[in-house]
């Protein structure tokens, strides 16, 4: 299956990864260590190292560090500027107590004012916790409540689905934008009086940056903790898989309240010193289009259902839009098909590369080069100083071809640290010295890996990553539920939609309407990405005798496949 499309050979040009295979055999982390500034105290800060390094550098302190752009504000900070910026936050966030190690959360649509509060917080130390601006009630709730975060920067807007009198150790919340009543605090009153020197606070290598909440199978969203030994992960897979040079003008699409946003769409350019394009606003072709031409984007970072839509929009579209900017285009999320792949060697004349990593490795792993030949449908092969596999439920090794765990072996700068207030389930990542990932693959003979599935139930929709029982949990809050079952189907456009089987409470019956109310149910308590696409209802939902949900059955009831194993299904 994989063989039926040729491989697209690299193009020759200057690329920062001239060949891979001696890039691999001679890389050192060690080595990327030496890029860094450190203090006199033999510490660092990952703020510092990605932008204030550049503020200070005359030549690049008025390079264009963030160039903002939505459909109702154009602003662009310098180097200099967002420096001047974070520290002024740094200085409220001193002012209002908030320390190293606290844990401080963000709740806002890209702006501005996201990045330069973002930076404050890694400046004084803290640890900043990005929530999806998309995000209802319970899905902001559940991470504050779980991450004892002690203060919230938000927007008046967002500000109704932020239960803030629910949560005993939310002691303060920051307002950007507009007025901040009774015990608020006013971001624009607080940095009018602040002052533009800053002492960064020295941490070590180790010491906790940031909180990305993400899914699994069971329970709640879980706190991955990264600290800021990410930054060699960040910078160099910035240099090599990005391939960013100086004069770039990059742009991740992804929202910082998920981990691409953050590794990808702050870290890894201005660890690089390059300019990174946020655009707020809405998704459409021509506005995506539009953007590239505008800003003359050169390096490009996307999602395969990003790619999708632009691929069912047509050529007209694209065609409209001078694209001759971009030199390298790049996917992460999820699998990335051949057929985008070839449907980018027409529209943009260049090949779209898959890079393979998760919210839990914190960079890249496996990645296509620039130089290196590209399979179609591979997600490509380990960066250097990372060790994968695919290995067996026992934790062995497998050799090429066979399907089994995709696996990379413990220790890389960018890895999370813990789970946050959850040692047991960090422990049940690692087998016998490899970290294992949940995702099915291959390796060819020639080293290419090839992703497979997921092995557990998460959900991957339009490459945004969803935990069924938080659905389940949602749904049977509704006054006419009594069961719930939720399951990824399978869809061209969005990789996997969310199918919700329920079952009805005494006094319920089924109709159009109530199937729409609990589908906006869903959609207002969590987010619009966690609702389900279809609801079907079911006399009972399947279940095992310890009353586990078996989500793998209904899922072969939806597909029409074989059912296996059902010996542990309940009467
Ligand atoms: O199943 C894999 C899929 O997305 C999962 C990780 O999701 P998340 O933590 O939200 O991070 C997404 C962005 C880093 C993986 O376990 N996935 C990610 N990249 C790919 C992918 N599946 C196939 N191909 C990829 N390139």
């Amino acid at each position: 299956m994989n063989m039926d499309m040729k491989p697209i050979p690299a193009r020759s040009g200057n690329h920062n990864m001239e060949n891979y295979k001696e890039a691999y055999e001679s890389f050192q982390w060690e080595e990327v260590k030496k890029q860094f500034s450190w203090n006199e105290t033999g510490k660092v800060n990952i703020a510092y190292e990605a932008v204030d390094r550049h503020a200070e550098n005359p030549d690049k302190k008025d390079q264009a560090a963030l160039i903002y752009s939505a459909p109702d504000r154009e602003e662009t900070l310098t180097f200099e500027d967002l420096k001047l910026k974070s520290n002024q936050f740094a200085n409220v966030l001193k002012k209002h107590n908030i320390e190293k190690g606290d844990r401080v959360f963000l709740f806002m649509p890209r702006s501005p004012e996201f990045y330069a509060t973002f930076l404050g917080i890694l400046k004084v130390g803290a640890i900043a916790g990005p929530l999806f601006e998309a995000f209802m009630e319970q899905a902001v709730r559940d991470r504050l409540e779980d991450s004892e975060a002690t203060m919230l920067i938000t927007t008046p807007e967002l500000l109704e689905r932020v239960p803030a009198d629910e949560l005993p150790n939310l002691k303060q919340v920051v307002l950007v934008g507009g007025d901040a009543p009774g015990n608020y605090i006013s971001y624009e009153e607080e940095m009018e009086k602040a002052s533009h020197e800053f002492e960064i606070e020295w941490v070590d290598l180790e010491d906790g940056m940031l909180l990305h909440y993400t899914s699994g199978s069971t329970g709640k969203p879980k706190g991955v903790y990264h600290v800021h030994n990410a930054m060699l992960q960040h910078y160099q897979t910035g240099k090599w898989v990005l391939d960013l040079k100086e004069d770039d003008v990059y742009w991740c699409t992804a929202d910082p309240g998920w981990v691409t946003g953050t590794s990808y769409g702050i870290f890894a350019p201005w660890l690089n010193g390059v300019t990174n394009v946020i655009r707020g606003g809405r998704f459409s072709p021509d506005d995506w289009y539009g953007t590239i031409a505008e800003k003359n984007v050169s390096v490009w970072y996307s999602a395969p259902t990003a790619f999708r839509k632009l691929l069912s929009a047509g050529e007209e579209v694209a065609k409209k839009h001078d694209l001759s900017s971009l030199r390298h285009v790049l996917s992460v999320g999820e699998p990335l098909n051949p057929e985008v792949v070839t449907w980018g060697l027409s529209a943009f004349d260049l090949r779209i590369h898959d890079t393979w990593w998760m919210t839990e490795t914190g960079g890249m792993l496996i990645c296509n080069y620039p130089a290196m030949d590209m399979r179609p449908g591979s997600m490509g092969k380990p960066f250097p100083g990372i060790e994968a596999a695919i290995v067996d439920n026992e934790g062995n090794e497998l050799p090429a071809n066979q399907m089994g765990n995709l696996a990379i072996k413990q220790g890389w700068p960018s890895m999370m640290r813990a789970v946050w207030k959850n040692p047991g389930k960090y422990e049940s990542y690692f087998l016998n010295g490899w970290y294992v990932s949940g995702d099915s693959a291959y390796q060819d003979e020639d080293g290419y890996f090839w992703f497979q599935g997921r092995l557990d139930d998460v959900i991957n929709t339009s490459g945004e990553r969803v935990g069924p029982f938080e659905v389940e949990s949602k749904l049977i809050e509704h006054e006419a539920v009594a069961e719930a079952g939720v399951i990824g189907k399978p869809d061209p456009e969005r990789g996997e939609i969310i199918k919700a089987f329920i079952t009805l409470r005494e006094g319920h019956e089924q109709s159009d309407e109530l199937l729409e109310d609990i589908r906006q149910f869903v959609k207002k308590g969590l987010s619009a990405h966690a609702a389900p696409r279809e609801i079907e209802i079911k006399d009972t939902i399947p279940k095992t005798r310890s009353g586990k949900i078996m989500r793998r059955l209904l899922k072969s009831w939806e597909l029409g496949l074989p059912t296996g194993d059902t010996s542990t299904l309940e009467e």
